[in-house]
């Protein structure tokens, strides 16, 4: 039986890799969630087992879904995606099998060390510092390919979805090798190099942008080509993707002050986090309206087009939250 994944040109083995692990780790990951949720109503269930308790296993569903479950989500779209858009192979199948194995074992490293109380204690970086090299590592791997097979593409346009995915690499790159500058005592611990305040500072820029980047860019490159896809039409408006892009990117990194309301951070920082989260309304509605609106004419596929039904629902929630 021939599918969508017999393309003989280009590389959807590894699409196909982290895409049967995005879901593993979804399982995976919510399990967790819903172990710790039940710890909330019955305490009990940590069995008075260190590794069982709830501060070790919260880190633990949070790094699972977001970097593990979602993690997978975004490589495989984005190989799947660049490949397509951009009519060519991968940069680097090496490369590519290099991103999927070191994600892996990145993920195994958080499943071992943080149920262990090997922690750095910031949210959403608490891997400790030999792991975060490996992320780093595995980063740059897949920056490189997804920027070069941008580069060796054969279609002159370089699609919006693209776009949204360069943006969310190179600012997790930036913000987590920012975030994670520290000087080690032992090979499980280590210290910031940031002092006080400021170290509660670049951690909510990175934590605040894992969300825009990792969860709202990223995502949106993959509404950006699946919708349309999908809907069999062209995007809403190629404008709005311009504005509502720029003003995403340029205004989220300023938002994580809002994670430090009422602390020692410096009260106009505080402002501006605040300032900044609210101005975002527009461009996250711009991308909401975006998709929404790429449906006009084709409202009526809802009806037996159950994938539709999924990326409406996810936009409307998007909209909403
Ligand atoms: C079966 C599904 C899930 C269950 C039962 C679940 C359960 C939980 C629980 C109990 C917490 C801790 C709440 C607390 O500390 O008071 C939590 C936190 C969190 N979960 Fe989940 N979760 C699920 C799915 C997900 C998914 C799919 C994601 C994201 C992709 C996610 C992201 C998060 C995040 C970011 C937090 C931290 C929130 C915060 O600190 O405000 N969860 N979850």
């Amino acid at each position: 039986m021939s599918t969508a994944f017999d393309h003989p040109e280009y590389n959807y083995k590894v699409v196909r890799q982290f895409a049967i692990m995005t879901v593993v780790w979804g399982i995976v990951g919510m399990a967790a969630g819903v172990l710790i949720a039940a710890q909330l109503a019955w305490p009990a269930l940590n069995f008075d087992t260190p590794w069982l308790s709830f501060g070790r296993l919260r880190p633990l569903h949070t790094n699972a879904v977001i970097f593990a479950f979602g993690g997978c989500a975004l490589f495989a779209t984005s190989y799947y995606i660049v490949q397509r858009t951009c009519r060519t192979r991968l940069f680097s199948d090496t490369l590519a099998s290099f991103t999927f194995w070191g994600w892996q074992l990145v993920i195994l490293s958080a499943a071992i060390t943080l149920p262990l109380g090997i922690t750095s204690a910031k949210e959403y970086a608490e891997l400790e510092w030999p792991i975060d090299i490996l992320v780093t590592l595995v980063w740059v791997a897949y920056v490189v390919n997804f920027l070069g097979t941008v580069a060796i593409r054969k279609e002159s346009h370089i699609y919006v979805a693209n776009w949204f995915f360069a943006a969310f690499m190179i600012m997790i790159a930036i913000l987590y090798i920012g975030n994670n500058l520290v000087i080690p005592v032992s090979l499980t611990k280590a210290y910031s190099i940031w002092p006080g305040t400021i170290d509660a500072m670049i951690q909510w820029w990175w934590g605040h942008n894992a969300v825009g980047f990792f969860l709202t860019a990223g995502f949106l490159g993959i509404m950006y080509y699946f919708v349309p896809k999908q809907a069999g039409r062209p995007v809403y408006s190629y404008r709005l993707s311009i504005v509502h892009f720029w003003a995403l990117i340029s205004i989220y990194v300023w938002a994580g002050g809002h994670h430090l309301h009422y602390s020692a951070l410096p009260d106009w920082a505080q402002t501006a986090g605040m300032v900044m989260s609210l101005i975002l309304l527009a461009p996250s509605w711009g991308g909401m309206i975006n998709g929404m609106m790429t449906l006009s004419g084709a409202w009526h596929k809802l009806r037996n087009d159950p994938i539709l039904r999924f990326l409406v629902v996810s936009l409307s929630f998007y909209g909403m939250s």
